[in-house]
């Protein structure tokens, strides 16, 4: 459904806010589904099954990877931090004490 989780009258949404979330909640279920599949992966005595179960969650990945940067392209705040953050090296609460002035 569609309309799950909004906390308010989806009439009062910008477009942008609406779209935000169908992004968002998306993300959220593709990263659940990549857990969800890997614990069943662990506890499957099947091996072709553990087999299917792991490629799913390598799908699920994609998919998240795909929600994310969709996220990044549309929203400046998740550019921004993603570009702090993402593919860097180090301390990542470092990075933040550096990019905060806080120490
Ligand atoms: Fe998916």
């Amino acid at each position: 459904m569609s309309s799950e989780g909004l906390h308010v009258p989806r009439e009062k949404l910008k477009a942008k806010t609406l779209n935000l979330h169908y992004a968002i909640s998306s993300l959220i279920e593709e990263l659940e589904a990549v857990d969800w599949y890997r614990q069943r992966a662990d506890d499957c005595d099947d091996e072709e099954l553990r087999k299917i179960l792991l490629h799913n969650a390598h799908e699920e990945i994609e998919h998240a990877a795909m929600a994310l940067e969709w996220i990044r392209r549309n929203d400046s705040e998740f550019d921004d931090q993603l570009k702090e953050y993402l593919f860097t090296e180090g301390s990542i609460t470092g990075k933040e004490e550096e990019a905060t002035g806080k120490g």
